[in-house]
Order: structure tokens, then C-alpha cells, then sequence
């Protein structure tokens, strides 16, 4: 069994060795910068536990498990786009630094650069392993349409959220430990039950996400404060204060999303103050833990070792009391 540090430094050597700038140097140049940057590449890391909690060799999970992080980061970089963040990771986001046009073709060659990756796979595993990678990255897709979807609609519930943080976050985290457990042999059993494990934590690791955008703190978040509230976006924060609040402050909450003359500023600390008014923090990180339960309960249906449950928790903890 390999500890989580063991794991996180295979991970680190493996980005580190690889080199990925070339010509055309305009195309490549931000794909070095998104990838050489680091970020906390917990999903390679899940493939590699994965693998080695289910009797795999990690040897054989790496290349799939650099894919799975190039397509994170992919997703990223059309994802600055699309919500129009200016920070990421403490820097400049790659729309920023370049421009849109650059963010978008150096993020689709990155999806072909993962894809080249996750077929590194042994080859009598590689349809099924194809095939989860493929639904994972249209769900995505269909999670991040839902997102944009939502800045426009009102009427959303706390299940609409559900699915769409499901789709555009959980799966791709749930998609790693399955792949981990494939490329072990697990049988099926086990890589639905992990893929189910993966998908409770996944939802609380978003959840955790929409927590730090509204009540982290930028210098360790690495992205702006409030850039959520800046897009309209509904989260879990802002449906549960829309659900909470009455009479001036519904009003003033109204106002204040429906506003977009406002500057950014008035906006933004005029909705946390509504947030902390009616104690959406500790209402989310309720919500956090019941999803870090489910995911604990699925996790002790394994028979696994104190080491290995150990290792998952170790993990776990990090993706859940971050703060960057
Ligand atoms: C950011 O993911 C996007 C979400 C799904 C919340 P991470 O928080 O894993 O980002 P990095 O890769 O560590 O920067
Ligand atoms: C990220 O959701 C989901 C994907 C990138 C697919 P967010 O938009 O909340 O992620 P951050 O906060 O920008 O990292
Ligand atoms: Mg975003
Ligand atoms: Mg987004
Ligand atoms: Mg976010």
C-alpha cells in the first residue's frame, strides 16, 4: 500500500518530467503554463488509490492518470471562459494572460493530449476504459451547460443543483476511482460501488467549492471571492438563502442578484452579508457532511485494511477541509 504522500509525489514526478511546450509556441506555451502549475491533481492521485487499494500495479495507472488531469485542466480552461474568471491557481487564467481564442484552442488540444494519455491503457482494457472516459467527458459537458443554463433561470431547486454539480464535477472525480479499479481488475461490483463512493465526495468537494468562492479566502483559494455571486451562478449558497430569506431581506437579496448595475463590489459583500445573516455557512458544511457520511458508509462496505482506509481518509480530508 502506498501513502497518499507516496502517491501525490509519483503524481508530481510524473508532470514534472514531461515536457509540453512546443511549435506552434503560442498553442503549447499555455498548456506548459496550465499544466507546469501544479493545482492540488487530486483526480490522478484517486486513479493511482484506486489502483493500488483494489491490487493493481500504480505503474499502470499512470499515463491514464495524467489523462484524467489534462482533462481537468482542460475543462478549466474553457471553464475561465465561460465564467469569466480572471484568477486561478493565484495567477492569471489562461483567457486572461492570452486571450479567449487561445484558452479555447489550447484547451481543445488538450483534449486531445488526454485523450492520447488515457489510451495509454493496457490494450484489452482500453474499450471499457474508452467508454467511461467518453461519458464521463459528455457529462461534463451537459453539467457545465446546466451551469450556464442556470445564470438565466429562476425556479431552481436544490435537486436541479444536485444533478448539475453531479454532472459537471462528481462524475469526472467518480470516474477516476472507477478507472483505478479497472485498470486493477476490480470486478464489477466493486467499480460501481467505488464509483458511487466517488460521486458523494465529489458533490461534497463541489459543495466545499461554492463554500470557499463565497467565504474563502483569495490568497489561499488561488481564485477571486465572489466570482459565483459576480455570474449569477445558483449554487447550493445562493438557492438556500433565496429559500430562507423573507421579507426585507428577500427583497434586498432580489435586488441585489438582479442587479447588474451595481458595481461588483456592492454586490458581491452585499449577498454574503445576507449569507451570514441567515447562516448559509454552517448550513452548507451540513450539507458537506451528509454527503462526506454517505461516502464514508459506501467506503466501509469495502473490507479494506486500517492502512488503506486510512490512506482514503487522509485523502478525503484534504478534498474536503480545503482551503485552496
Ligand atoms: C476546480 O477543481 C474545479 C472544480 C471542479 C471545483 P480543483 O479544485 O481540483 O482544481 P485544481 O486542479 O486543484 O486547481
Ligand atoms: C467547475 O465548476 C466545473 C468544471 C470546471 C467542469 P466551477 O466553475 O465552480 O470551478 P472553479 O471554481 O472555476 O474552479
Ligand atoms: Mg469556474
Ligand atoms: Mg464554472
Ligand atoms: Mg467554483
Amino acid at each position: 500500500m502506498f501513502s497518499l504522500q507516496a502517491l501525490q509525489q509519483r503524481i508530481g514526478d510524473a508532470f514534472s518530467t514531461t515536457r509540453f511546450d512546443r511549435e506552434p509556441f503560442r498553442l503549447y506555451e499555455p498548456i506548459a503554463y496550465t499544466l507546469e502549475m501544479g493545482g492540488k491533481r487530486l483526480r490522478p492521485v484517486l486513479v493511482l488509490m484506486s489502483c493500488d487499494l483494489f491490487g493493481g500495479n500504480i505503474e499502470d495507472a499512470v499515463y491514464p492518470a495524467m489523462g484524467v488531469e489534462i482533462f481537468h485542466n482542460f475543462t478549466l480552461l474553457h471553464d475561465d471562459i465561460m465564467d469569466n474568471a480572471l484568477l486561478r491557481r493565484g495567477k492569471d487564467t489562461v483567457c486572461r494572460k492570452w486571450n479567449n481564442n487561445t484558452a479555447i484552442l489550447s484547451g481543445d488540444t488538450m483534449f486531445v493530449i488526454a485523450y492520447e494519455y488515457v489510451a495509454m491503457t493496457a490494450p484489452a482494457l482500453l474499450p471499457q476504459v474508452l467508454n467511461l472516459f467518453n461519458d464521463t467527458a459528455r457529462m461534463v459537458c451537459e453539467g457545465q451547460q446546466y451551469d450556464m443554463d442556470y445564470e438565466h433561470r429562476s425556479g431552481i431547486t436544490i435537486a436541479d443543483y444536485m444533478l448539475m454539480i453531479r454532472l459537471k464535477t462528481a462524475v469526472l472525480i467518480a470516474c477516476s476511482l472507477k478507472l483505478g479499479a479497472m485498470l486493477a481488475g476490480a470486478d464489477t461490483e466493486a467499480a460501481v460501488k467505488i464509483y458511487e463512493f466517488g460521486i458523494e465526495l465529489g458533490l461534497a468537494f463541489q459543495l466545499r467549492d461554492d463554500f470557499l468562492d463565497a467565504f474563502g479566502d483569495t490568497t489561499k483559494f488561488g481564485k477571486a471571492i465572489g466570482g459565483d455571486i459576480l455570474t449569477n451562478k445558483k449554487t447550493y449558497l445562493f438557492l438556500k438563502a433565496f429559500e430562507l430569506a423573507k421579507g426585507e431581506t428577500r427583497s434586498t437579496l432580489e435586488d441585489l442578484f438582479f442587479s447588474n448595475e451595481k458595481n461588483g463590489n456592492e454586490k458581491v459583500e452585499g449577498i454574503l452579508g445576507i449569507y451570514r445573516l441567515l447562516g448559509i455557512d454552517e448550513i452548507t458544511r451540513r450539507e458537506i457532511e451528509i454527503h462526506h457520511a454517505k461516502a464514508l458508509e459506501i467506503l466501509s462496505s469495502f473490507s479494506f485494511s486500517d492502512e488503506q482506509s486510512g490512506a482514503v481518509n487522509g485523502l478525503m480530508k484534504e478534498m474536503l477541509g480545503r482551503e485552496k
